[in-house]
């Protein structure tokens, strides 16, 4: 179940791809590559390099099991196991199921993921490096995921205010907006004292570097971070809400509509990302693997 991944991909053929970046400030399409096929050195490496460069990939038509979604996200880093493990896959326990559908009268996944802006696992002293989610059953309207750009948001701070906000660090927590969900869905589990203790709060930069580019970017976000420390409510509150609205601004975002089979990787130390909704009585479901990363700085 967690064998490493392949490392015979090395001698695999080159499979013949294209990168198309998307007329918006982030993310490209990879047309032509089938990820349920050996990937090769080189191959892996325009993958990467292309996920730096878009920070969200699209890979289109991957008619892939949950073993080979699996693999492949393994080859970026080790895996997630997340803290709801009532909607991990049977037999998959790396796969986060995200759905609104309900058998039985029972939620099958995770049904408000991204109701609200975030990077995830922010709130872990080691938050995510990427997350993979690939379509299973799509509704007819609805449905989209947005993503933002937080480099460009930095970038597009007034000097004051990046000079301000450097040195400053917050707190991040799981448990902030919990309760407020499970009041709206009243199906998401009263976590168990185990869980709880699971997710205690992290301290992060307000602003970090991509450990692999060294790009700055902003790290706050509107699901989970509570406070900027050090600061008093009243000052921290007016400074988180200035941040959030910044981050956010539409010249920062890519919209994705989904289609059949798309599988969309993006990189949460670059960007944040919001489920835009799905009409109640249309039905969502979505695998999610989401890979580990490096302690912010
Ligand atoms: C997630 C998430 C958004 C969506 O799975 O991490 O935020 O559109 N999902 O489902
Ligand atoms: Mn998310």
């Amino acid at each position: 179940m967690t064998a490493p991944p392949s490392s015979s991909d090395a001698n695999a053929p080159a499979q013949h791809f294209e990168v198309r970046p998307f007329a918006a400030p982030v993310g490209a399409e990879v047309i032509g590559l089938d990820i349920s096929k050996p990937i090769s050195t080189e191959d892996f490496a325009r993958i990467h390099k292309a996920h730096l460069d878009h920070h969200v990939l699209v890979f289109r038509c991957q008619q892939i099991t949950p073993q080979e979604h699996i693999d492949f996200s393994r080859r970026f880093g080790p895996l997630e196991i997340h803290v709801l493990h009532q909607f991990q896959l049977k037999d998959h326990p790396e796969i986060l199921i995200v759905s609104n559908i309900k058998e039985n009268g029972e939620p099958i996944g995770l049904g408000d993921a991204g109701v609200y802006w975030h990077s995830d696992i922010s709130y872990k002293p080691k938050p995510s490096l990427g997350s993979l989610l690939h379509a299973q059953e799509l509704p007819s309207e609805g449905g989209d995921t947005l993503f933002a750009d937080q480099h460009l948001a930095w970038e597009s701070l007034s000097p004051e205010l990046q000079q301000r906000i450097l040195p400053l660090k917050a707190e991040h927590s799981y448990l902030a907006k919990y309760e407020e969900l499970r009041a709206k869905n009243p199906w998401r589990p009263k976590l168990s004292q185990a869980q709880i203790d699971q997710v205690a709060p992290a301290v992060q930069p307000v602003v970090r570097t991509h450990p692999e580019t060294g790009r700055k970017a902003l790290f706050v976000s509107e699901h989970f971070t509570t406070r900027i420390v050090g600061l008093p409510q009243d000052e921290s509150d007016a400074l988180l809400a200035q941040l959030f609205a910044h981050s956010v601004k539409p010249e920062f975002v890519y919209r994705h509509t989904w289609a059949p089979h798309d599988l969309v990787f993006w990189d949460n130390r670059s960007l944040m990302h919001l489920a835009a909704g799905t009409p109640d009585h249309l039905r969502r479901r979505l695998n999610r693997t989401t890979i580990v990363g490096d302690t912010p700085f």
